[in-house]
């Protein structure tokens, strides 16, 4: 049973993982305009993640006997000064991600929901490693500087990356 209150945050992170897969859609079409497949293809496999995200969230309030509420998200950007901008943006966007999945992890305690907290547990390690995946990247292209032959090497390197659909969450 969820509150109303709970209710409505869930389904207000269900938004801001489904608008994820969408913002990395937009990034892997800068990549893809830019000539680096590998990298774009590296934010596609993102944009996956990010839709089983969002499909966790529609399973938990489903499966909680709440209801789900779909919401307009903003027009994603589109368009980044470089490689390294297009990183820093996103993992801008996780760091937003982590917050707030934590207020939410803080109202499910609040609430003493304890099936809540357990569910949103996966979530706050998944972001750990979320944001560590960005920040790698991003000393990575702060090394690379203008370094042509070293952003081809790593579009190479991010193009091996493949989608592994993440286990089921303890619900
Ligand atoms: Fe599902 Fe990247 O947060």
């Amino acid at each position: 049973m969820l509150s109303a209150k709970l209710q409505d945050a869930l389904n207000e992170q269900m938004k801001n993982e489904f608008f994820s897969a969408y913002l990395y859609m937009a990034i892997a079409g800068y990549f893809e305009s830019e000539d680096l497949p590998g990298i774009a293809s590296w934010m596609r496999v993102q944009a996956l993640e990010e839709m089983t995200h969002g499909e966790k969230f529609f399973n938990f309030i489903a499966d909680a006997a709440g209801r789900t509420d779909f919401r307009a998200f903003p027009a994603p950007q589109n368009s980044y000064e470089a490689p390294l901008a297009a990183f820093r943006y996103g993992l801008k966007h996780e760091n937003f991600v982590t917050a707030s999945i934590n207020n939410l992890m803080d109202l499910a305690k609040e609430e003493k929901n304890h099936a809540a907290q357990i569910f949103l547990q996966w979530f706050v390690t998944e972001q750990v490693e979320e944001e560590a995946n960005f920040s790698l990247i991003i000393r990575k292209l702060e090394r690379i500087g203008s370094d042509g032959n070293g952003l081809l090497r790593l579009d190479e390197e991010l193009g091996l990356r493949i989608f592994v659909p993440p286990a089921a969450a303890p619900v």
